[in-house]
């Protein structure tokens, strides 16, 4: 497996897959992997004969305040780990790569509407910080296939949106959520979490399948069962930011017939912000 940071030596390598008409899938991750990012990886290679995994750290997509600067950047065991996958290239360029003008002079993308809500309101500039990213990783990468969890629910379905509105010729999949026993969505913030606070987490997870039991068995008064669940999320000692009942589809309010739900939820647990959503299909 090649490790490499720069354009060209990007594109030589990709240069020499397409002689043989090989198709190539991206997996876009910030690193510090973990095993959900390990199955996106072998969802990709079911879709492609070369998977390359992108590892940067987007400064774009991180607000004030936020974790930008504590984010683990943990190369050398990512790329450990990725040696025991169908990985074929590790694409880890540096910041004037992905931004060649300099991040408050580069060209943006901003995907209106669905960005809005949920992580879109809490988190003000995110999902531009998104888009912009994935559409230049698409640009340096070309690849045909790309590989997001379902775990960031709303991140997949902005980008998307992007791809199909700007006619990118990339496939988007969207990998299911790998769990801890407990029910945890892994996740690379997990690390912040200590001892007392990981073990409240799974509360989340339980809250959401909870309600989508209750969906399951035809109950359809959403905003009851949204407070419901912030009740026992609050009193499981985590401070609730969203939890919704929504269309899967694009998020929209559903109506007592939709049979394709998503159920987003996010909480902050001490300094750790966690994400989490399941789809109901009724
Ligand atoms: O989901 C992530 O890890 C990031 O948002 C992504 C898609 C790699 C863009 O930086």
């Amino acid at each position: 497996m090649l490790v490499v940071h720069t354009k060209q030596e990007f594109a030589e390598q990709v240069a020499e897959w397409r002689r043989d008409d090989g198709h190539v899938a991206l997996v876009p991750t910030m690193g510090n992997l973990h095993a959900g990012h390990l199955s996106l990886v072998e969802l990709a290679r079911e879709h492609a004969e070369h998977v390359v995994v992108s590892i940067f750290v987007n400064p774009t997509q991180f607000g004030a305040g936020e974790d930008f600067d504590e984010y683990p950047r943990t190369l050398e065991r990512d790329t450990r780990r990725l040696k025991t996958t169908a990985a074929d290239l590790i694409f880890a360029p540096a910041v004037d790569t992905v931004y060649p003008f300099g991040i408050d002079n580069a060209t943006t993308v901003s995907v209106p509407g669905l960005t809005e809500n949920f992580c879109g309101a809490s988190r003000p500039g995110h999902f531009d910080g998104v888009t912009t990213v994935v559409a230049r990783l698409f640009g340096l990468v070309q690849p045909d296939v790309a590989v997001f969890g379902q775990k960031d629910y709303q991140q997949q379905l902005v980008i998307r949106r992007m791809a199909e509105d700007m006619n990118m010729p990339v496939s988007i999949i969207t990998g299911e959520t790998i769990r801890e026993d407990d029910g945890l969505a892994l996740s690379s913030r997990n690390s912040y979490l200590d001892e007392e606070q990981r073990a409240r987490a799974p509360a989340l997870y339980e809250a959401l399948t909870s309600v989508g039991h209750d969906l399951q068995n035809g109950r359809r008064n959403f905003s009851e069962l949204e407070s419901a669940a912030e009740r026992r999320l609050s009193a499981a000692g985590l401070d609730v930011d969203y939890f919704a009942i929504r269309r899967a589809q694009d998020l929209a309010i559903p109506n007592r017939d939709c049979d394709e739900l998503v159920v987003l939820a996010a909480a902050q647990l001490g300094e750790t912000r966690l994400i989490d959503n399941i789809v109901i299909t009724v």
